[in-house]
């Protein structure tokens, strides 16, 4: 089954979001596989947003993410990489629909509450930089008869 890497950012967790962006991830049907408080080095940062190491705002993006603690997630699901970012919302939270995380917790694009995967490779990529093999589990849920 399809997994992604979710975290709430320093923000949402200083907000204490985390909570509600778990349930509505509980609540669609997706299934928990690995979750954690930590603190991001800045060397962890630096290889999470490579693919932006030219943009102009990557020193802010590093400070921002190692600021304060995340929560890193790995879920399960149909189709969960693109169906989390469909419940992410647009980036810059002004353009993120309402009932979106990043439309109803969002002001701004640098303070967005969340991060998703955009697609299998960076997935796997993310999942195996944040967890290791062995804190990710497996196990089943009956309710998962009635979601699939
Ligand atoms: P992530 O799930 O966090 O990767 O967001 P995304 O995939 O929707 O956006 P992208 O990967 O293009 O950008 C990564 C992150 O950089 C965004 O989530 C924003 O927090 C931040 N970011 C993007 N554009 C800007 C910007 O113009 N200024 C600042 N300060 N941050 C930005
Ligand atoms: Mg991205």
């Amino acid at each position: 089954m399809e997994k992604t890497f979710l975290m709430v950012k320093p923000d949402g967790v200083q907000r204490e979001l985390i909570g509600e962006i778990v349930s509505r991830f509980e609540k669609k049907g997706f299934h928990l596989v690995g979750a954690k408080l930590m603190s991001v080095s800045k060397e962890l940062a630096e290889q999470h947003y490579g693919e932006h190491k030219e943009r102009p705002f990557f020193g802010e993006l590093v400070d921002f993410i190692t600021s304060s603690p995340v929560f890193a997630m790995v879920w399960q699901g149909e189709n969960v990489i693109a169906t989390a970012r469909q419940m992410m919302g647009s980036t810059n939270p002004k353009d993120a629909a309402p009932g979106t995380i990043r439309g109803d917790f969002g002001v701004t694009v640098g303070k967005n509450i969340i991060h998703g995967s955009d697609s299998p490779e960076s997935a796997e990529r993310e999942i195996g930089l944040f967890f290791k093999e062995e804190e990710l589990v497996e196990y089943t849920k009956l309710i998962n008869n009635w979601i699939y």
